[in-house]
This record gives C-alpha cells, structure tokens and sequence, in this order.
C-alpha cells in the first residue's frame, strides 16, 4: 500500500502558517465559547455538547483564513472575529451532521459524535450550532452596519446551500450506486461541498468585513476554488496513507464509505473488465453498520491491539473470523478494502489524483500573483499565500 507522502518539495516557511494557525485557532474557540454562553448561561449539558468537536484537536483553517483576509485588506480584528466563530460553527456543524450521513467512526482523533451520544443527540447538537450562528450574523448590523452584514449573509446562505447540494450530489450518487463518473464530475461536487464552505465563503466573509471592493472577489473566488480543490483531493489522498496517526480520521473510511475519489474513478476506468466488476461488486455492498456487533468488535480489537493485550496476529485472525460474518450478511469485509486499494495502487491512482491536486495549487499560484499585487505586505498577506501549498503538503 502506499506509505509516500504527496508533494515531497519543501514547503517555503512552514513555521508561519503553523503558528498563525495555532494563535487564531485559540482567539476563535474563545469566541465560540462566549457565543454558547450567551445561548446557555446555566452551562447546560446539550450546550456543552456543541463544544464536544471544537475542543477536538483541530486546525482552524476556515476562520484563520477569514480573519487573514479580513486583516490583509484593512480590516480589524474584533470586527471579523464574531464572524470567523460563525465560519468555524458551521464547519463544525456541518461536520456532526457529515458524520452521520456518511457512517463514519472516527473524528478528530476520536469517535464520532452520534457514536457517543446516540445519532438523535447529535442531529440535534448540529442543529443547535447552526441556530447559533444566526445571533452573531445579526448582531453585525450594529458591528459593521447594515450594507456589511448583509453582504457576509448573502455570501453565508449562499454557501450553505452549496453545502447542501455538494452533499446531496454525493449521497445520491452512492444513493443511487452511480460510479460512470468523470474526474469533472467529481471537481463540480466538491466545489459545492468543500470549496464553498470552507474557502470561497471564509474569504469572502472576511472581505465583506473590511468593506473590500467587490471587484477584487472575482479575483479571490478562483484562488480559493483552486485551493479548495486541492485540500480535497489532499484530503482524500491522506486517507490512504498508513501510519499517519496524527489525520484523526479511519484510515481508508473513504473506502469503506464508498467515496466517489479521484484514485478510485481512475483506478475503475484503467481496471481490466474482470476486476472492475469484482470492485462494482465490493463497491455495493454496504460497511457493517456503525452500532453493529461487528464494527463494535472491530474497535475494541483495534484498542486492545493498542493497549498491547493482544498482538496484531491475534487481531487478524479475529478480524477474518468477522469478516467471514461480515461476507455472508452481505456486508463490505477488510478482505474487499484491500481489494479496492490494491487496484487504486496498481492503476496509478495516487499518482493521478496527485497530479490532478498539483495542477489546482498551480492554478492557486497564478491567481495568487494577481491576487498579491493588490495586498500590502503583512503577516495576514504572508498567511494566505503560505496556504497555496500548505494545501498539497499538508499530513493532517
Ligand atoms: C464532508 O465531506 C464535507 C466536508 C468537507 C467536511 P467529507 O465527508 O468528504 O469529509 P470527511 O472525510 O468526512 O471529513
Ligand atoms: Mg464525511
Ligand atoms: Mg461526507
């Protein structure tokens, strides 16, 4: 399997996004902390419960990148930072409610929410945050005025609803068991699911913050789409890598899922007839549902392995005694996994997906030089450029 690590040129200072990360991750979780306050001063229990992923170990992307937007036009801090918790809110969200759709065990280096709390507590803590957002988005119209806060509204509700239909493009297709799929299709879902949300919209609400010209958000929209595509398909390309103990996420849960990726479109279309059947075949089977015996097994298996109660051969060998389970109920086996991942690896799949990503941060690359004309030095400027190739070099 593939053990690489994608994009291997060093990266020009590394250090400065870390670092400005790390410093608006904390500014912002203490805003996300007043906002739920404001919502809950008896700290109640399904409150505290919205702080349950944003405490997790997490980067703070989306609202490092509104804030360095907002500051690299001119904007003040205290003005966008209500705005950038709203970014990461939703995100966070957004990512409960992700969670659940898709049957994922693992988030942020722990299990899931819904498999914690039970899936009703947990559509129901998503909900919360969104409404949430909403006191913020208004109380703007005070902060900023009114012809701002409209503008950061009409960029957040356009997102959400790409959001949507990203999300819905992709459950229907696994819905729908649809894997005749071009690596174009895949770009136009994960526009509207990842670029949006995450990129297009923290740009632009950070714009709008400052007053920025709208002229200049044509300009940004393609940057940070070419960005957003680039953080996907990274994304996607770390779910294969073993031995990455620090991506929080099931290793090839994508797999598992029945992701639509760039690596197994390529890897079906280059596929001999035989095996791509066999891998339809896999493909619709469904996981062994999240609260089964099974995949409760399975953890328990994996921790004790961790614990060192027992070796990984005994882990094995238990894992083929559920996996022949798994088989006759009709269920995806670890045996079918490793089928789908060795004909990705044997069909070049990493490497196309690679490239595909590579040919995004390019396209990142020009705009940006457009895009850096415009900006007077600082560190926020510094901060969004260091992104266009933190996007493809990043482990987690
Ligand atoms: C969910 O997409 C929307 C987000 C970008 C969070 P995915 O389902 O592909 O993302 P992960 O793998 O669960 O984070
Ligand atoms: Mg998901
Ligand atoms: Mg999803």
């Amino acid at each position: 399997m593939q053990g690489s690590s994608p994009g291997a040129a060093p990266g020009p200072q590394p250090d400065l996004g870390a670092v400005y990360l790390e410093e608006h991750r904390e500014l912002v979780l203490e805003e996300i902390r007043r906002i739920i306050r404001a919502g809950s001063p008896g700290d109640d229990r399904a409150y505290r419960l919205m702080l349950d992923y944003p405490l997790r170990r997490a980067k703070g992307l989306r609202p490092a990148l509104c804030i360095a937007v907002c500051r690299a036009l001119g904007g003040e801090r205290e003005e966008v930072l209500p705005s950038a918790a709203v970014v990461e809110m939703y995100h966070n969200a957004f990512l409960i409610h992700d969670d659940i759709e898709d049957g994922s065990l693992t988030r942020r280096g722990g299990p899931a929410l819904h498999r914690t709390h039970g899936v009703p507590a947990a559509v129901n803590c998503g909900d919360g945050l969104l409404a949430l957002t909403l006191g913020p988005l208004l109380a703007n119209t005070d902060r900023l005025g009114l012809g701002r806060a409209l503008r950061i509204l009409d960029v957040y509700a356009r997102a959400v609803i790409e959001s949507f239909e990203g999300q819905a493009q992709e459950l229907s297709w696994i819905d729908e068991g649809t894997w005749q799929l071009t690596d174009a299709d895949y770009e136009s879902m994960v526009r509207r699911k990842t670029c949006s949300y995450s990129f297009v919209a923290p740009g632009l609400v950070g714009a709008a913050v400052a007053g920025a010209e709208p002229r200049l958000e044509a300009l940004l929209v393609s940057f940070l789409e070419s960005l957003g595509l680039a953080f996907q398909i990274q994304d996607d390309l770390l779910n294969l890598e073993e031995g990455r103990a620090d991506y929080g996420k099931e290793l090839a849960g994508d797999l598992w899922e029945g992701k639509r990726t760039l690596m197994l479109l390529h890897a079906l279309r280059s596929a001999r007839e035989a095996d791509r059947e066999e891998a339809l075949r896999i493909l619709r089977k469904p996981r062994p549902a999240a609260g089964s015996p099974e995949a409760g097994l399975a953890d328990l298996l994996r921790g004790m392995v961790e614990e060192r109660i027992i070796d990984e051969a005994g882990r094995a060998a238990m894992m083929r005694y559920l996996d022949r389970r798994a088989a006759s109920s009709g269920e995806k086996t670890e045996d079918d996994v490793r089928f789908l991942w060795r004909l990705i690896d044997d069909h070049g799949g990493i490497e196309h997906a690679r490239g595909v990503a590579g040919r995004h941060a390019a396209s990142a690359e020009v705009r940006w030089r457009e895009l850096a004309e415009v900006l007077a030095d600082s560190v926020h400027k510094r901060f969004i450029g260091w992104l266009k190739d933190y996007v493809v070099q990043r482990t987690w």
